[in-house]
């Protein structure tokens, strides 16, 4: 729901922020150029060349799926084999760690035993160099690092919390790779989890990284969030992975199919690269730096062969201040590596729709193909690339290169919105806005002076007339002022936000144990809340008081045959006061009784509603009488 939700708002807003977010490729950078040899370029054999492979969001459940783990093994025994990776990244999410409901969540050892006997099993950490860092999933309802319910410290191949620096080392140079550890500790339950923080602390220890990797030929920086969904102090997360050619992260998983592609670049040129999650969609990625020009391809399980074009690469993905790019130019083959579980038959090669030759195997799995890059040193060009096995299966793939630096292709706007808007800070705002609207229009009918109704009776004298009745009846501009402001200040409810850790939640943030995290998704909530309650609720509430006035009692005015459009909007509400006793019943499975209990925002609300209900019908004010009085007289008139 929280995605959707996230969904639609975004849509809403791309129109307005079409200028700011359309990153290209082949970008200048923004910062001090770094100066590339364009030797040694890339040739004929298989040399200054490696490969790694990314895999995300497993969400290895109890419950749900049994399918995920067991091809999660068959990848582990059948897939790494045949790539044969110098490294694997696992970006987080290794187990789903949710209840049997989906509502509620908790970390069951039983899911991470399931995982680690994966790996045992599978014997894949000797394949590989296997490195699997924690998500959100796998920090729910963890006290602290050093408890036992830390199942991550036990079961995974890595084990150790925090963000660190893994250096790859091959004869023709180093290879930097940095894991950003966002997740909280406490490690909050679900559902407001779902962005990262990182602290001063924590930011400094990776600008330190980030140091130490300078001498690297390329750094690659992981982790389980995207930017957007990290919280981080000025500057700002982005700003210290610049040195970075790529982020890696996954937890967006598709955005539930709606963005099978997620993908854009920094303003500094490091791009940020989302992967779609092994859960439903089985998706991993193959990576390659080839002579240091880097290249990956998102895959699916089980789809053979597997092709990768590192030379030329796509031009949208190039980064003139991370790759020596001239290196394609001087560059004497078209280099390509092609897997399969059966033999390779044919790797056939065309550019610009001519067909160029088929490559040959040198060794492992790269085939080279002899050209001459001088012919397409101007403009884009497209290369294609048709791999087929023994098997009789084939595969394609295709893209556009350019040599020249001062073209540009685009990223695709949504996903760039997605990645590169800070959301915590736009729904922080919008909230505050609408909090606002509503208090500011309360306050303004309280004490502004209430106009002579004229005839004819249009439709906004008599919005109008409503809201003075609203805002000028004591009980009704209590009530609602009490709502709104409490929705930007009170704290929504008061539990378990970690077991046996009683903690607040506020709009603005949680408080627990001492700690305070920062609003995100907080703010998201509060929003809907408005949108679909508050705002709605003081809408219907007016239009009661009319009818009121009107001489309507709540079972005549239904009877009216002109009236039949009433109907519509008693159902209307009711909808939305179902969705607020469902969220009690939601709050009830994610953080227990005792915050299902003290919830102002939640059963306490619902119980203020039925009371407003009550009162729009019943009650008997001088206020009230006076404005009955007034639409009698204007009747008569
Ligand atoms: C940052 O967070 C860590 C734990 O998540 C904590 O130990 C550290 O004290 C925090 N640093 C600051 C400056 O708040
Ligand atoms: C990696 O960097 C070193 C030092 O700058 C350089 O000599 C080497 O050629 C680079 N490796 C590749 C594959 O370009
Ligand atoms: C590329 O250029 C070479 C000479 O440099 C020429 O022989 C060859 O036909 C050209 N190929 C294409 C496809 O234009
Ligand atoms: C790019 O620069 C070259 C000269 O270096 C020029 O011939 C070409 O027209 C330019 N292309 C564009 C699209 O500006």
């Amino acid at each position: 729901m929280l995605r959707l939700a996230t969904g639609l708002l975004a849509a809403a807003l791309v129109a307005l922020l079409l200028d700011q977010y359309s990153p290209s490729g082949s970008l200048q950078p923004a910062g001090p150029a770094r100066s590339f040899a364009p030797q040694p370029a890339p040739g004929g054999e298989a040399d200054r060349l490696f490969w790694i492979v990314q895999v995300s969001d497993v969400h290895i459940s109890k419950f749900l799926g049994p399918e995920r783990a067991f091809d999660f093994e068959k990848f582990c025994l059948e897939t790494i084999p045949v790539i044969q990776p110098a490294l694997t990244l696992v970006t987080g999410d290794l187990t789903d760690s949710k209840t049997k409901d989906k509502l509620g969540s908790d970390q069951f050892e039983a899911e991470w035993q399931t995982y680690q006997s994966i790996l045992k099993r599978s014997k894949v950490m000797e394949k590989t160099k296997w490195i699997d860092i924690k998500g959100n999933h796998d920090t729910f309802n963890i006290p602290s690092l050093q408890s036992v319910r830390n199942y991550y410290r036990k079961y995974s191949a890595w084990q150790k919390d925090g963000s660190f620096h893994y250096i790859h080392t091959t004869p023709f140079g180093r290879y930097s790779f940095i894991c950003v550890d966002a997740t909280l500790s406490p490690g909050l339950k679900r559902p407001y989890n779902f962005f990262g923080i990182l602290n001063k602390s924590k930011m400094q220890e990776l600008s330190s990284l980030a140091t130490e990797s300078r001498d690297s030929n390329h750094t690659v920086w992981f982790g389980h969030y995207p930017t957007s969904a990290i919280i981080s102090p000025s500057p700002g997360i982005r700003v210290a992975m610049r040195s970075a050619t790529a982020y890696l992260c996954g937890h967006f998983h598709t955005l539930g199919g709606l963005m099978p592609v997620l993908h854009t670049r920094h303003h500094h040129g490091t791009l940020e690269l989302e992967l779609g999650d092994w859960m439903d969609n089985r998706k991993y990625r193959l990576l390659a730096f080839d002579h240091d020009l880097f290249s990956f391809t998102d895959l699916t399980f089980d789809e053979w062969p597997v092709a990768l074009i590192t030379n030329p690469k796509p031009f949208l993905y190039s980064s003139t201040a991370h790759e020596p790019l001239q290196r394609i130019l001087h560059s004497t083959h078209i280099r390509i590596l092609a897997f399969s579980p059966s033999p390779i038959t044919l790797v056939k090669v065309t550019v610009d729709g001519v067909h160029l030759g088929d490559a040959v195997h040198v060794s492992g799995p790269l085939y080279v193909l002899k050209w001459s890059p001088q012919n397409y040193s101007r403009g884009f060009h497209q290369i294609e690339v048709i791999v087929q096995d023994t098997s009789g299966k084939s595969t394609t793939q295709h893209h556009t290169f350019a040599m020249e630096e001062n073209l540009s292709l685009k990223f695709d706007l949504f996903a760039s919105w997605l990645l590169l808007t800070d959301h915590y800070i736009w729904v922080r705002a919008v909230f505050v806005l609408l909090v606002m609207l509503q208090t500011a229009l309360l306050i303004l009918f309280r004490y502004r002076g209430k106009p002579k109704f004229k005839k004819p009776l249009g439709t906004s004298m008599r919005i109008s007339f409503s809201l003075h009745l609203l805002s000028k009846t004591d009980l009704f501009y209590y009530s609602f002022l009490l709502l709104s402001l409490y929705t930007l200040l009170g704290p929504w409810f008061i539990g378990e936000i970690v077991d046996g850790q009683i903690g607040l939640c506020f709009s603005f943030g949680i408080v627990v144990d001492g700690h305070f995290f920062a609003g995100s998704s907080t703010f998201l909530v509060g929003i809907m809340q408005v949108v679909f309650f508050n705002l709605p609720l003081m809408a219907y509430t007016c239009w009661c008081l009319f009818l009121r006035c009107q001489g309507h009692s709540l079972g005549s005015h239904l009877r009216h045959t002109e009236l039949c459009w009433a109907f519509p909007i008693h159902l209307f509400m009711a909808v939305l006061f179902l969705w607020q006793v469902f969220s009690c019943y939601f709050l009830l499975k994610t953080y227990g009784t005792l915050a299902f209990f003290l919830s102002p925002l939640r059963l306490w609300t619902v119980a203020l509603t039925l009371f407003l209900f009550y009162c729009t019908w019943k009650l008997q004010s001088s206020t009230m009488k006076s404005f009955i009085l007034e639409m009698k007289n204007y009747a008569s008139s």
